[in-house]
């Protein structure tokens, strides 16, 4: 293959991550029964991280001084710059809250804006947590499965609509993880326009909007309409776009006033405010500095998936990779090996040697997929294209 656009950074540079608390790589024993896998399941990359970040992290860790921080207007302003730049979304950073994560967030949206026993749509098959969320704070789950069709997903807008009526909060997941959509404007008023008729709020999780592949635009959700925005709950982060997930720091848009008190509220009730020292210095980093490296490294993942698909229609046809669009999650369908679920998982550890995220974890529809991770070394790639050949080869 021609690795076109590569250079500047070298996403090649092998990286041992054993022994570092690595929930990938030092919890593989635990998860996959074996410590023998290339492990390509959780969402994080196995690339060092921006150079302005590490610089920074250094910087002031040689502050010896680690007591109570906040989160400071330069990390506030770094965000807003970052998203005008790369998403074209004017805000305002009064809109903008600190979550410590994404789900701590859509849990406190949850809780702020329904009661038990109300509907809460997701749209299967989705990141699991968002299930989790629901059940734990005793919702209802209203799935609005998504349409599997050539390769590639669709939304079924008028199950949405029925859905909407008996539902207070839609959990959307922009770009789609697992499937790797990334939703057009046209797609999003769609689901706005539904959402604002039934007054359902849309929490819009946007983790992975820093990471769309050649060709395909981002548009924050709340960017499509200002009535749209009024009843929007964005949530991003530096977490996947930089490879920090470990710092837990994320931050919440919220434009509309009455919304951000109402979250804000939950998330005091919890002491969910503060911050982190190291997580303020990442990102503020990371959105001042990154985009040059995030543009090469889209490249590299985009070559990755191209690997990936060039291999499988050539060695192994029954296997097919879903379009990707956004993330470095390749969304791989295996109803042509005539597998799923538990069989399907047992023989990609034990035959191919790979640790992936079996599709049934993200629910209905997922039950012929497997989740891989891209986010790593194309010789980790490789090595894994070639488990795959000796197992269904
Ligand atoms: C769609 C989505 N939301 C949220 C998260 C996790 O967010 P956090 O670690 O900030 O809670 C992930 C991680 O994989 C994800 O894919």
């Amino acid at each position: 293959m021609d690795y076109k656009g590569e250079g500047t950074f070298d996403f090649d540079k092998p990286v041992n991550r054993i022994n570092t608390a690595s929930i990938k790589w030092d919890r593989r024993k635990l998860i996959f029964g074996t410590g023998d896998v290339l492990p390509m399941w959780v969402a994080d990359m196995d690339f060092e991280s921006p150079e302005c970040i590490v610089d920074a992290i250094k910087k002031r860790a040689a502050h010896p001084v680690y007591g109570y921080s906040f989160m400071t207007d330069g990390y506030f302003d770094a965000f807003t710059g970052w998203v005008k730049r790369r998403h074209g979304w004017e805000i305002n950073k009064d809109s903008v809250l600190f979550s410590p994560g994404i789900v701590t967030a859509i849990n406190a949206a949850i809780s702020a804006f329904s009661q038990p026993g109300d509907g809460v749509i997701v749209q299967s098959p989705v990141y699991f947590p968002f299930f989790n969320a629901i059940k734990n704070n005793n919702r209802k789950q209203l799935n609005n499965q998504l349409v599997y069709y050539g390769n590639t997903y669709k939304i079924d807008f008028d199950d949405l609509e029925r859905k909407a009526r008996d539902a207070k909060v839609l959990l959307l997941s922009s770009p789609h993880n697992p499937v790797s959509r990334c939703w057009t404007k046209k797609e999003l008023e769609k689901i706005g326009d539904i959402c604002l008729r039934n007054n359902v709020i849309i929490v819009s999780d946007e983790i992975h909007g820093d990471l769309i592949l050649p060709g395909y635009k981002h548009t924050p959700t709340a960017m499509v309409s200002e009535d749209i925005a009024n009843t929007t709950v964005t949530c991003m982060a530096p977490s996947k776009t930089f490879n920090v997930a470990g710092f837990f720091t994320s931050q919440i848009v919220i434009q509309n006033e009455k919304l951000r008190k109402k979250f804000e509220k939950a998330m005091e009730s919890f002491h969910l405010v503060h911050g982190n020292i190291f997580g303020t210095v990442a990102s503020e980093a990371g959105y001042k500095c990154g985009d040059k490296w995030l543009d090469e490294l889209m490249i590299y993942i985009d070559n990755n998936f191209k690997l990936v698909d060039e291999f499988l229609k050539s060695e192994l046809p029954q296997i097919k990779l879903t379009k990707p669009e956004a993330t470095f999650l390749a969304w791989l369908d295996f109803s042509g090996t005539g597998l799923k679920g538990k069989a399907l998982n047992e023989k990609i550890i034990k035959e191919a040697g790979l640790g992936l995220s079996p599709g049934i974890i993200f629910g209905k529809g997922g039950e012929n997929f497997m989740r891989m991770n891209l986010g790593t070394q194309r010789y980790r790639v490789e090595k894994a294209l070639a488990g795959l050949k000796k197992a269904f080869g």
